[in-house]
């Protein structure tokens, strides 16, 4: 069942209005029909969405290109290359790769990380957006903590009544930001 489109546009303008996001630049984690990263785009952003069902893909493109409304939809998982999930008693949890996992790869070694086939950089994106299962809430916020820059958002649709808005804090094992961005 897909978010509520008016729900979700009243979270993504408030914090656009806050000036919250530290970029204008936005990513819907398992787009689906694409709503939300039209309505992010309608509110200014450059809009990305991630699907990983081609027939989804296929509608969602169709409807933003019908609407006049620019987006890049791409056929893909918003796991990034060499991230997985793995299934465990309380849910699923995120498998981070063995290179950001050790201490001596530095940022330049490792170059900006980057979903296939897009140009910008995952520390580019200011604004996260998702509606995942349940089970892979914590997946979600656990990739937000691995992947996104410095004082990036999280809006994280849980029902159309629980909407809950995250910010990515420098802290404790923080990944090292690759374009030097600072709080
Ligand atoms: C609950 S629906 C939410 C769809 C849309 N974001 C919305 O708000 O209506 C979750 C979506 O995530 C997609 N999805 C699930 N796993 C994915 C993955 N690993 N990568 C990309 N999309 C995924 C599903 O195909 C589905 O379209």
């Amino acid at each position: 069942m897909p978010s509520v489109p008016e729900r979700v546009f009243a979270v993504l303008a408030e914090v656009t209005r806050r000036k919250l996001p530290p970029t204008r630049v936005f990513c819907e984690w398992g787009s689906g029909f694409g709503t939300a990263t039209c309505l992010a785009a309608l509110l200014g952003y450059k809009a990305y969405g991630l699907e990983i069902d081609a027939e989804l893909v296929r509608r969602s493109r169709a409807l933003a290109r019908r609407l006049g409304i620019p987006v890049t939809i791409l056929c893909t998982s918003f796991l990034p290359a060499g991230y997985a999930a793995s299934a465990g008693v309380d849910g699923v949890a995120l498998v981070v790769p063995e290179s950001v996992r050790a201490h001596t790869d530095t940022a330049e070694a490792r170059g900006p990380l980057r979903y296939a086939g897009m140009e910008i950089a995952i520390t580019d994106i200011g604004l996260f957006f998702a509606y995942p299962w349940p089970e892979e809430r914590e997946l979600m916020l656990q990739l937000f903590e691995a992947v996104a820059r410095a004082r990036a958002l999280l809006v994280m649709y849980h029902t159309d009544t629980d909407i809950r808005v995250w910010r990515k804090v420098a802290g404790e094992g923080e990944l090292e930001d690759p374009h030097g961005h600072r709080p």
